[in-house]
């Protein structure tokens, strides 16, 4: 069974923490099955699993039947539920509330963006409330409107210091890793070096003590967008696509179904309706 510390035990014995996103329950399973040492229902299944245009829309209610469907796979997984847009921001009996309805679906942790004052005090109210956090640094897709867009972070040594600065806050928050997402390869290193707990990266480069990408775009299912950092390990649209493609042409053949996949009556119930 993983749990929170498996991440550190991981780290502390120099061998990399594989993350996945999953966000149904036959993904789950599949997950499961190969050993990967932390599944996140990221608020990504957003535009992946529901077809939004960005994950501003998603709310706790509707990420609450997704985490749920991945504990149900994944039962002896370590799950992780992002915290969507705005459900941890308000303030603290909020984010505290929709935390928990993350944990009541089945998740072990939470994951939420950014590192200022009043998430600092939410974290640290989430881990007194028995709720483990994954923070996230870097790009944070929630600011995307402030940013400007997905760009590269911690592109000078000066942003790659106040970058560490916040890592080490969420780290003495009591966050149990970090997420660092979109920067060079050499800053989420050197932020790496200079933590005691684990980071995940994802378009960081292979400094980090593990590394997550989106299911849907390693295996080649989500094509609306492929970020630079992705490499497909299938094809699943091809496949797929192929799989549909030969079963409508069975179907107007009038191919499927054949005999073997369909039901007999009895000789003397035929010969009745004869
Ligand atoms: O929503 C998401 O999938 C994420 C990434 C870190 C993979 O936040």
């Amino acid at each position: 069974m993983k749990t929170v510390h498996s991440f550190q035990k991981l780290k502390d014995n120099n061998e990399k923490i594989v993350m996945l996103t999953a966000y149904d329950y036959s993904t789950a399973q599949v997950l499961e099955e190969a050993g990967i040492d932390g599944i996140l229902v990221g608020d990504s299944l957003a535009m992946v699993a529901l077809g939004y245009r960005d994950t501003y829309i998603i709310t706790p209610d509707e990420m609450q039947v997704f985490v749920k469907a991945v504990s149900k796979g994944a039962k002896n997984s370590f799950i992780i539920a992002d915290m969507p847009f705005m459900s941890y921001n308000i303030n603290v009996e909020q984010g505290l509330e929709n935390a928990s309805k993350m944990i009541k679906a089945g998740a072990a942790a939470i994951k939420l963006e950014g590192c200022n004052k009043y998430i600092l005090t939410l974290i640290q109210r989430c881990i007194e409330s028995g709720i483990p956090v994954l923070g996230h640094l870097g790009f944070t897709p929630q600011l995307m409107n402030t940013i400007g867009g997905h760009k590269i972070q911690g592109k000078t040594a000066e942003m790659t210091e106040e970058i560490l600065s916040s890592a080490q806050k969420l780290e003495a928050a009591g966050c149990f890793a970090i997420v660092l997402e979109l920067m060079p390869k050499e800053s989420a290193e050197y932020i790496t070096q200079n933590l005691n707990i684990p980071t995940i990266g994802i378009g960081a480069g292979a400094g980090c003590s593990g590394q997550i990408v989106v299911s849907d775009d390693i295996l080649g299912k989500y094509t609306d967008f492929t970020p630079k950092f992705v490499k497909k390990y299938a094809n699943l649209h091809d496949i797929v696509l192929k799989g549909v493609s030969e079963y409508k042409n069975d179907v107007k053949q009038g191919l499927f179904p054949s005999d073997n996949e369909s039901f007999e009556l009895e000789t003397e119930e035929k010969e009745k309706l004869c």
